[in-house]
C-alpha cells in the first residue's frame, strides 16, 4: 500500500545499515562497479570483483547481486545493482536499478544508497525506483508480507530531488491503490468519495455530478452506460487553480469501475481484469494529488467520468441511440465500447472551458495492445506541439508512449445510418477508430491528445519499477507534462 520507505539524505558514506546499494555498469560482458564501496579495503574490493565474476553477474539493468561484508564494512551487506550500459547511461536505468534493489532488499530495514551517484541527474529517478519497487498491495492479505524497508539514506543526496521523486512515486502508488481495489469496494460512488478525500488532503477543489444532475444536464453517454448497473454514476471534477495562473489545461480519465461489457458481455478471460478499467481516472486523480505539492503555475481541470458497465434489464441495448452532453448522438451497436461513450460527454464538457489543451487517458481498446504490446502506450493527437510535449514528458519519466495516426481514412467506419455516429467500426485499426470517435467531441481549435493505456495499465509480473496488477501508467507522464507546460 502507499506508505513506502522514508527517503533521507546523509553525508556519511560509511553509514551502518543492513545493505548498501552500489551501482555496476556492464562493460565488455562483465560488471564494473560505478563507485568504490566505502569502508572496504582494496583487497576486499578485489574479492568483490571475483564474487561478481563467480556469480555470473554482468551488471544487466535490474539485476542485483547481494554480498555479505563479514564485518569488513559498516554495511552488513552490499547490494550491487546492475545499471546496464555506461555509455549514454540515463536516469531511466537508475530508476530500474533502484526498483530492482528495493525488491531484492524487501526483508532489510535500513538501506543506504550510492546508486544516484552513478549517473548525473538521476536522484529523482532513484527515489522513484526505491519507492515504486517497494510497492505492494496487501490490504486484503492476512499475512501482509510488506516490504520491510523503513529508510533509504541517499549518500550526499539533495533534499529537493528526493522530495520531487517521492511526490511522483506517491502519486503513482495512489493510482495503483485505486486500480488494485476490488470493484465492489470501488464503485463510482466510492471512487468519488475517495477522490473527495484526496482532494481535501491535497488542497484541491472538488465537485461531482451525481446521477440526478447528470440526467438533468443531459449526460446521455454516462447515464446510458450506467443504466444496466445498480451502482449510480458520478462525474468527478477536481481543480488545481494556483493564484496568478495564466494558462489552463484539462485532463480527462476514463473510470469504468468494472467493465463486464454490458449486454455485449465479455468472455470470462477478458472480464477477469476489468476492475482495472478505471486506470485512466486513477492516473488523473493521482496526478492531481501531486500538483499542490509541486506548485506548477498553471490551472488544471480534471474530469473523471465514473460508471460501472453491467448487463441488466435496463441496460443499453445494441441498437439504442443516446444523446451525449452537448447534443451529439451515438448509435450504440456494441455496449462493450463504453469508454468512448462516457469520455465523449466529458470531453464535450471540458471543451466548454476553452482550455489551452485537453489530454484524456483511458484503457480504451484491446486493439492498442495488439499494436504496441503491454509496455508501450498509444498517443493520438490533433496537435503536433502537444504530441511532442507528451512524448518528452513520458520519455523523461521512463514511461513509453508511441504516436499513432489519427487517420481520417477510417472516419467512415463510424458512420451511422440513424445517428451522428455509431460506436464501433471494423476490428482492424480499432484503437484509431476509437480515437476518431473521441475527436468529434473536442471543440474545434482546442489542442487535444488521447492516451490509450489499455495495454500498460496492468502488468502480469513485477519488473523494473512496474508492479504486478495496476501499474499507475500515465500518472507521471501527466505530471511531467503539466510541469513542462507551466515552465
Ligand atoms: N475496457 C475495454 C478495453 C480493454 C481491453 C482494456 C483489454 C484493458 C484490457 C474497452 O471498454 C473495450 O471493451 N473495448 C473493446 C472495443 C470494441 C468492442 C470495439 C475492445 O477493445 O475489444
Ligand atoms: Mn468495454
Ligand atoms: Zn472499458
Amino acid at each position: 500500500m502507499s506508505s513506502g520507505p522514508e527517503l533521507i539524505t546523509s553525508s556519511n558514506p560509511q553509514l551502518p545499515c543492513d545493505a548498501l546499494v552500489v551501482g555496476a555498469f556492464s562493460q565488455d560482458g562483465t560488471a564494473v562497479l560505478a563507485s568504490p564501496i566505502p569502508g572496504l579495503e582494496e583487497a576486499a574490493e578485489e574479492q568483490v570483483k571475483e564474487a561478481m565474476t563467480d556469480a555470473g553477474f554482468k551488471g544487466a539493468v535490474g539485476s542485483v547481486l547481494l554480498l555479505p561484508t563479514f564485518g569488513m564494512a559498516p554495511a552488513r551487506s552490499v547490494a550491487i545493482a546492475g545499471l546496464g550500459n555506461r555509455s549514454g547511461a540515463t536516469p531511466q536505468q537508475v530508476r530500474k536499478a533502484a526498483a530492482g534493489a528495493a525488491r531484492r532488499l524487501a526483508d532489510r530495514v535500513e538501506i543506504a544508497s550510492l546508486l544516484h551517484s552513478a549517473v548525473d541527474g538521476s536522484e529523482k529517478a532513484a527515489a522513484e525506483g526505491f519507492l515504486l519497487g517497494s510497492y505492494r498491495f496487501n490490504k486484503y492479505k492476512a499475512d501482509p508480507s510488506a516490504s520491510k524497508i523503513q529508510r533509504v539514506s541517499f549518500v550526499d543526496g539533495s533534499e529537493g530531488a528526493l522530495r520531487n521523486g517521492s511526490i511522483l512515486a506517491e502519486a503513482t502508488t495512489l493510482a495503483r491503490d485505486l486500480i488494485n481495489e476490488p470493484p465492489s469496494s470501488l464503485t463510482p460512488k466510492l471512487l468519488a468519495e475517495r477522490a473527495r478525500e484526496i482532494a481535501d488532503v491535497s488542497g484541491l477543489e472538488y465537485a461531482a455530478f451525481d446521477e440526478g444532475e447528470l440526467q438533468e444536464r443531459g449526460f446521455g453517454g454516462i447515464m446510458g452506460v450506467a443504466r444496466g448497473s445498480a451502482e449510480p454514476p458520478r462525474l468527478i471534477r477536481i481543480r488545481y487553480a494556483p493564484p496568478g495562473a495564466t494558462e489552463k489545461v484539462a485532463i480527462v480519465g476514463k473510470a469504468v469501475t468494472f467493465d463486464s461489457g454490458g449486454l455485449s458481455l465479455k468472455a470470462m478471460q477478458s472480464m477477469m481484469d476489468m476492475k482495472t478499467d478505471m486506470s485512466g481516472g486513477a492516473a488523473v486523480i493521482g496526478a492531481m494529488s501531486a500538483l499542490p505539492r509541486l506548485g506548477p503555475n498553471i490551472e488544471v481541470d480534471a474530469y473523471v467520468p465514473a460508471v460501472e458497465n453491467m448487463p441488466g434489464g435496463r441496460s443499453l441495448r445494441p441498437g439504442d441511440v443516446i444523446t451525449h452532453y452537448g447534443g451529439r448522438t451515438t448509435e450504440v451497436l456494441n455496449t462493450d465500447a463504453e469508454g468512448r461513450l462516457i469520455l465523449g460527454d466529458a470531453l464535450a464538457l471540458a471543451s466548454e472551458q476553452d482550455p489551452g489543451a485537453i489530454v484524456d487517458i483511458a484503457t480504451l481498446t484491446g486493439s492498442i495492445s495488439v499494436a504496441l504490446g503491454n509496455k508501450i502506450g498509444g498517443l493520438f493527437s490533433t496537435d503536433e506541439r502537444l504530441s511532442e510535449e507528451l512524448r518528452n514528458a513520458a520519455a523523461s519519466c521512463g514511461e513509453a508512449i508511441w504516436a499513432m495516426p489519427l487517420a481520417d481514412e477510417y472516419a467512415s467506419e463510424l458512420e451511422s445510418q440513424i445517428a451522428d455516429c455509431k460506436n464501433v467500426g471494423s476490428r482492424y485499426g480499432g484503437a484509431i477508430i476509437a480515437a476518431l470517435f473521441l475527436k468529434a467531441f473536442v471543440k474545434h481549435g482546442v489542442p487535444w491528445a488521447h492516451l490509450d493505456i489499455a495495454g500498460i495499465a496492468r502488468s502480469d509480473k513485477d519488473y523494473d519499477e512496474i508492479s504486478k496488477g495496476g501499474t499507475g501508467a500515465g500518472t507521471r507522464t501527466l505530471i511531467h507534462w503539466i510541469e513542462g507546460r507551466a515552465a
